[in-house]
Formats: C-alpha cells, structure tokens, sequence
C-alpha cells in the first residue's frame, strides 16, 4: 500500500486556515494555494533519487550531491488543478506539466476524458497529480487511470484537502500509489462537498460561481 501523508507543518496549516475562510477572497485564495502547493512540493519530492558529483569548491575538490536527474512531470486535474502548478514549478522548475480534464456524463455517468495532453515520455517520468480537493476520489481515479494506460508508473497524488471518503476509494482503486495533503477533513456532505473544507475550489481559483 503506498504512503498516505498529512503535511502537517505549522506554515501549511496555518495557510490552509486563511483559505478555509469564506472571507478570503480570490485573489489571496489564488496566492496561498500556490504557496501552499509550493510547500508541500518540499515534502512530496523527499525521495528524489540523489547522484554523487565532484565539483570544486574555492577550497578544495569535492564529492557532492545532486538530483540524479530524475524527469518530473506535474499533472494538474482540470480545472482547480491548474491552481497549484505555480507553487510546484517554483520548487522543481524543471518539470514538464502535462493535462487531465474529465467530466461524468450526466446519462450514463461514465467518466469522459475531455483533454489529456502529456509529455511525450511519461513512463519515465515522477509524476505527481495535483487536485486541491479529493472529495468522493472519482476524479483522482480516473486522472489516475488515464495516466497508467499511457505507461505512468510512478504517481504520486497531491492535494490541499482530502475526505476520508476519497482517500479509501482512491486507496483502494491504486493502492501503490502515494496520497499527500495538507489537511484530512471530517466527512463528504449530500452534495459531495467536503466538511469542513474550503468550499468549491475551482469557483473560489477562479473567481466564477
Ligand atoms: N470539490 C471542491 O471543490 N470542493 C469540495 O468540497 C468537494 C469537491
């Protein structure tokens, strides 16, 4: 079973409070989510695989460590997704970030891939899925899915928010992959929302209602 992580360091929490609060307006909201993002990308890349390398110091030759150029790829659920790329790109600039955008038809409830753009050669690649809330984890699974039949191997899930109902559903449907928040919330309400949560983050990204 992969990991399942709740970052609970004093500068996310207190972050994710500012955001919780239905007074915080967009643009601030848009802000902490990145810089949220930003540091949990810390905690979530602390297994890149180092490489020793001899460099020079103004002092002497020495052996040193560096990323051993593990390739990254960062993979935004559509579209509240999009809202912590930036923080993540801040701490690995170097990553390609590719696209998943899904909707459920509303007849046959099955899920629909609506844009999926990728790197080229993502089999090879860390990815990390970002999504600020894993609320019933139907979206998580799906993105998930999407990106194992393209020859993804190496996900990791990451989100700002998560219920316990996500977090077992999405457990259960990739059990080897690793699931990180910041915060692990009480319940999922009738109308799918998470308690307490944040409300819908997309609206609250993007400012649409
Ligand atoms: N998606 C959201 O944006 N918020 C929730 O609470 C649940 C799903």
């Amino acid at each position: 079973m992969g990991k399942f992580q709740v970052i609970d360091h004093p500068l996310i929490q207190h972050k994710l409070t500012m955001i919780r609060d239905k007074n915080c307006g967009t643009k601030v909201f848009r802000e902490v989510v990145n810089e949220i993002a930003m540091l949990m990308a810390y905690e979530v890349s602390r297994d890149m695989p180092l490489e020793e390398v001899e460099i020079d110091t103004p002092i002497v030759k020495s052996t040193q460590k560096t990323l051993s150029g593990k390739k990254v790829a960062i993979v935004p659920i559509l579209r509240a997704g999009l809202g912590m790329v930036d923080g993540m790109l801040e701490l690995i600039p170097a990553a390609k970030v590719g696209h998943i955008g899904l909707y459920r038809d509303h007849d046959s409830l099955e899920p629909v891939e609506y844009f999926v753009k990728l790197p080229a050669d993502i089999d090879e690649r860390q990815l990390f899925v970002v999504d600020p809330m894993l609320a019933t984890g139907g979206s998580a699974i799906m993105a998930i899915d999407a990106l194992k039949r393209r020859g993804g191997t190496n996900i990791k899930f990451v989100c700002l928010v998560a219920a316990p109902e996500g977090v077992k559903a999405l457990q259960e449907a990739h059990p080897d992959i690793d699931i990180f928040c910041a915060g692990l919330d009480d319940h999922l309400n009738e109308a799918g929302y998470i308690v307490p949560g944040l409300g819908d983050a997309g609206d609250r990204l993007f400012g649409t209602k």
